[in-house]
């Protein structure tokens, strides 16, 4: 099976390389000449645990190739996917279809024999239509079937979840497209990943549907940690009672200073403009969004408030910047919210992060950079954790205590246990503890 991967942004990336270490040839084409230089050599340009490790071995093995040239790659290709980026469109919150819509432009001249063409991106209900539209227009004589392929992996866990998905969903009404994929797809439905069949619309819709219920499931349980504060309860306590009903599920119910990410904000985002735009209003998704903004906003003035009212003239140490661990993803960050408000009431930020510098620097300027939490604790009145790193959860408090000039952590992912940190002294603040 050849596979042209268009794309080697995160999905791309990690498909490709996954796809090719089932054994398939895939040919993963990209315009960004940096980032087609390093991969050329054999280095990722984003840092995904283990991929470095896929991409040498299926490189060495000659399974693996990357190039700009799309018309060979289309040309060669059983199964051609889109997994060009969707990003949030200036003003109007809506999918930015152009990247999806100028590749097929640019592939139509090249399809050669039955071809699959299916997104792997992140797209809007209708956008497997459109692209159908779009192919048959200005290459009527293709013979090509438009399918949808959701993908639900999560950075920092990208190649287990590619590898172990809880399901794969596939999009299409013509079955020569089906057979492709389920032969595609067959190394995970033998590990027991069960392969699902639907219409397109439902594969483009469940995609936003998942991602809109689990940022609703963070969004309730940060609402649900005030709630514990202001009556004395533990979240932790509750948000395990209650996960232990399986029709609930004890995922995704860590409180924080609300969701980032590259999908969540930009999906929750389309499918409200999409669920308007059909009438259909998904009124709970709004309050989803509305919530998500303003926790960030609140996480900031915690800080201000264990800081004693006021944070000007103080030195804060912020551990993490990312918008979550393992990754050094940046975009929508709760740290680009938080960090900027603590700067301009007048703090000084120390902060540290394992592999968010490069991306964050630009980004928040003014801030003292420091290699590691400790040296970020130095002269410190306040110590906040804002990205749950392992590297933090077993830090020498002790050790930071005696570093820092003020005594006060504000913990906003829980990593610390309250009680411990209380023995040794320091004013303890984390997220839904009421106690
Ligand atoms: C998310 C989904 O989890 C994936 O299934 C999906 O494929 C992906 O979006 C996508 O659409 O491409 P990702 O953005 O990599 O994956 O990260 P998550 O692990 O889902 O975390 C998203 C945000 O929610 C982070 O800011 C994280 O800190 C926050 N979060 C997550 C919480 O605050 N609490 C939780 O319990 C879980």
């Amino acid at each position: 099976m050849k596979i042209c991967m268009v794309g080697a942004g995160y999905v791309g990336l990690v498909s490709a390389a996954c796809f090719s270490d089932f054994g398939w040839t895939v040919t993963c084409v990209d315009k960004d000449p940096n980032r087609l230089a390093d991969l050329k050599a054999g280095r990722s340009p984003i840092y995904e645990p283990g991929l470095d490790d896929l991409l040498e071995r299926n490189i060495k093995a000659g399974r693996l190739v990357f190039t700009e040239k799309l018309g060979p790659a289309v040309a060669d290709a059983d199964v051609v996917f889109l997994a060009v980026g969707t990003p949030m469109r200036r003003g109007d919150g809506y999918a930015d279809l152009s990247y999806v819509f100028s590749a097929v432009e640019e592939a139509a001249p090249h399809f050669n024999g039955f071809t699959v063409v299916t997104t792997k991106s992140t797209v809007p209900v209708g956008t497997s239509r459109e692209i159908e539209r779009r192919l048959k227009a200005k290459r009527p004589d293709a013979d090509v079937a438009i399918c949808s392929n959701p993908e639900f992996l999560r950075e920092g866990s990208a190649i287990q979840d590619f590898t172990h998905p809880d399901r794969v969903l596939v999009g299409t009404d013509d079955d020569r497209a089906r057979d492709v994929m389920e032969r595609l797809y067959k190394p995970l439905a033998l590990r027991g990943s069960p392969v699902m069949f639907v219409e397109r619309e439902s594969a483009e819709l469940a995609k936003y549907a998942a991602n809109a219920f689990l940022a609703l499931k963070i969004s309730f349980i940060n609402e649900i940690a005030d709630l514990c504060e202001s009556v004395g309860a533990d979240v932790q306590q509750v948000a395990s009672a209650i996960g232990k009903d399986r029709r609930i599920g004890d995922k995704f119910l860590h409180p924080g200073p609300g969701y980032g990410g590259s999908c969540f904000p930009k999906d929750v985002s389309a499918l409200i403009r999409t669920a308007r735009e059909a009438r259909a209003p998904v009124s709970i998704i709004e309050q989803v969004e509305r919530v998500n903004h303003e926790r960030k906003l609140a996480m900031a003035i915690r800080v201000v408030e264990a800081a004693g009212g006021s944070v000007r003239n103080k030195t804060i140490a912020v551990l993490g910047l990312t918008f979550k661990p393992n990754t050094d993803d940046m975009r929508d960050a709760p740290s680009l919210v938080i960090v900027p408000m603590l700067q301009e009431r007048g703090a000084t930020i120390r902060a540290c992060d394992p592999q968010g510098r490069r991306h964050a620097e630009p980004l928040l300027p003014g801030i003292v950079w420091c290699d590691s939490a400790d040296q970020a604790a130095e002269g410190a009145d306040v110590l906040v954790v804002v990205t749950e790193w392992n590297e933090y959860r077993a830090l020498n408090l002790e050790a930071l205590k005696a570093r820092m000039t003020g005594n006060t952590i504000v913990d906003l992912r829980n990593v610390f246990d309250a009680d411990a940190v209380r023995e040794l002294g320091l004013s303890y603040s984390g997220i839904g503890r009421g106690r």
